[in-house]
């Protein structure tokens, strides 16, 4: 643990004072600050978030860490990457950084965007004993007073979300970077807010992403926890959209956000004919997978109420055959 510690801090060191150096570098990078331009971000938002420039260079960063170029905490970091014959090369070059912080403001990684084309089009830190991914949420260390003050965490996919919309004035946003939502991230959102809306792109996979992180928020609902879904037009996603739209249209798409019961049905219903009684018994029989993990007591009988309706059922028949115990009749 001791060993840990002190690893965890040289770590922490490294990225840290990588984070400065690609900072500094990004003064130096005409083409770099005219990507981020292009993309309509100002330098004070740039600066807000820290991002940065990663040299086209294969040994950039030894020029900010001289010897310590080759101590095992850039390697420990992902800051480098050794090859079979030994040799060490950066992992980032000629990519926009964006730092990762935990929690706390301490650099556990970084995302690289290639300027334009190219890929693969985002570079992540690897997994390290700073950054585990499926724990991290980019954004949260900035959006916490904003979270705090509307009561409301919007939950989005990428870097470029959270900037922009901070960018525009909606600064409680977070991002899961690409994996997908675990109950780990679920339970760090609702440690700061009760409520908290998905907002993924508006393409296949974003709406991919809606279901999963549907079917991992179910088991940390609670009577007061509220989980909603905010689906874009199919071209957007949060970026695009409050450029497009405003800070006023994203606001009343948070606001309008489909409550998590109907999100829920409307997967169960899929395209069932719900005029047959076969598909109607498959409606119940999928919403074995799902209604018994709801674990707000209210809402579950709620959202059995709902597929009572839709089956032609009665809310205590859906329950028995869910397997749900149903609450005493007086
Ligand atoms: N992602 C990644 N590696 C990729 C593509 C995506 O790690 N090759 C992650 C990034 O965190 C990215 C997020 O998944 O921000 C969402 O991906 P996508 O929607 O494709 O990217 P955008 O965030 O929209 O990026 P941009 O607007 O810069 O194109
Ligand atoms: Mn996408
Ligand atoms: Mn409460
Ligand atoms: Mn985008
Ligand atoms: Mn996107």
């Amino acid at each position: 643990p001791q060993q840990d510690r002190a690893q965890l801090s040289s770590l922490l060191e490294a990225t840290t004072r990588a984070a400065r150096y690609f900072r500094e570098q990004l003064r130096y990078a005409p083409q770099a600050i005219e990507y981020l331009k292009q993309r309509g971000l100002t330098g004070e938002i740039a600066k807000a978030f820290g991002i940065g420039y990663a040299p086209d260079d294969w040994n950039g960063l030894r020029s900010a860490f001289g010897s310590d170029y080759d101590s095992p905490a850039l390697l420990e970091a992902g800051l480098v990457i050794q090859n079979d014959a030994g040799r060490r090369y950066d992992r980032f070059r000629d990519r926009v950084m964006f730092p990762i912080l935990d929690q706390r403001g301490n650099i556990i990684g970084f995302g690289g965007r290639v300027l334009g084309q190219g890929e693969p089009k985002y570079l992540n830190s690897p997994e390290t004993p700073l950054f585990e991914k499926g724990r991290e949420l980019y954004g949260l260390f900035q959006a916490r007073q904003a979270i705090r003050e509307s009561g409301v965490v919007v939950v989005t996919e990428g870097y470029m979300d959270v900037v922009a919309l901070a960018q525009y004035g909606f600064g409680a946003a977070v991002a899961t970077l690409g994996t997908a939502t675990t109950a780990t991230h679920i339970q760090k959102l609702f440690r700061q807010s009760e409520k908290v809306v998905f907002c993924f792109d508006g393409d296949k996979a974003g709406r991919k992403a809606a279901r999963r992180a549907l079917e991992n928020s179910l088991d940390q609902l609670a009577d007061d926890r509220e989980v909603r879904f905010l689906f874009l037009p199919t071209e957007h996603d949060p970026d695009s959209f409050i450029r497009a739209e405003g800070l006023e249209a994203f606001h009343r798409a948070v606001h309008d956000a489909m409550p998590l019961s109907e999100f829920l049905l409307r997967e169960l219903r899929g395209d069932l004919n719900l005029e047959i009684p076969e598909e109607r018994a498959k409606l119940v029989h999928e919403a074995k997978a799902l209604i018994p993990k709801i674990s707000a007591p209210i809402l579950q009988l709620q959202t059995i109420r709902l597929l009572a309706d839709d089956a032609g059922m009665s809310s205590e028949e859906v329950s028995h055959a869910l397997g749900i115990k149903p609450p005493p009749r007086n």
